[in-house]
């Protein structure tokens, strides 16, 4: 499965799955990048550089692949001219009569400021409210974090409301916006309505 590529000033932007391969890159541009992206990431066991050594890629993807295969994850790689640049996932999907996950990214600060993130999630939610069949996205977002919330806000994202001390973030229990998406907003699709505004185009 490869979704895109769109064209941004960062680059052609595109969709994968995560490969076992992708180890060297993904290090490289955690470790590298820790400062900016620690701030907003859920914590979890271990220091940063053991959770994001070049060794703890293959448990990781593991586990994305094992839930990409139960259908509650959709989890791919962002590449920006062909190379790793990120990570973007559609989790916590549930199906029946909610048909509704949550979406999480980040981005290298070698691509940030390009439109690379916007042009990533405007493409994985066509790809989920299309032949994923979901019909609601949401994402929770720290007050703090202005460049994510203007990734939605550009996307069309509604605010929901305010989760209360809702996740461990950066040592301590953080404030998060709700922010959402349906079917309804999206006549037409979140990639022509990028394009529509010159914001990108078609590689
Ligand atoms: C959030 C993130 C994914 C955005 O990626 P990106 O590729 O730089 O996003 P884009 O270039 O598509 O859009 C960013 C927008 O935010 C704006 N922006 C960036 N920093 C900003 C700031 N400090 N204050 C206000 N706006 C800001 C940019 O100008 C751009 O808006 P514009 O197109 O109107 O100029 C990236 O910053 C990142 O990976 N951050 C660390 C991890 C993270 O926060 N993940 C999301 C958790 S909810």
């Amino acid at each position: 499965m490869r979704i895109g590529p769109l064209r941004v000033p960062a680059g052609e932007v595109a969709l994968r799955p995560p490969r076992l391969l992708d180890g060297g890159a993904w290090s490289r541009i955690r470790l590298r990048d820790r400062r900016y992206l620690e701030q907003w990431e859920p914590v979890a066991p271990g220091t940063w550089e053991d959770r994001n050594a070049g060794l703890a890629w293959l448990p990781q993807w593991g586990t994305l692949r094992g839930l990409a295969r139960r259908g509650a994850s959709i989890p791919l790689v962002i590449t920006v001219d062909g190379e790793l640049a990120g990570q973007i996932t559609v989790g916590g999907i549930v199906r029946g009569a909610l048909r509704s996950g949550w979406v999480g990214y980040w981005v290298g600060t070698h691509v940030a400021g390009g439109g690379v993130a916007t042009a990533a999630v405007a493409m994985l939610v066509d790809h989920c409210f299309g032949v994923g069949g979901l019909h609601r996205l949401e994402a929770t977002v720290r007050p703090e974090n202005a460049a994510s919330l203007r990734v939605l806000q550009k996307l069309g994202f509604r605010q929901e409301g305010i989760f209360r001390r809702y996740l461990d973030v950066d040592g301590d229990w953080r404030d998060h916006q709700c922010l959402a998406l349906t079917t309804e907003d999206a006549p037409g699709g979140l990639v022509e309505r990028l394009l529509a505004e010159g914001r990108a185009s078609l590689a």
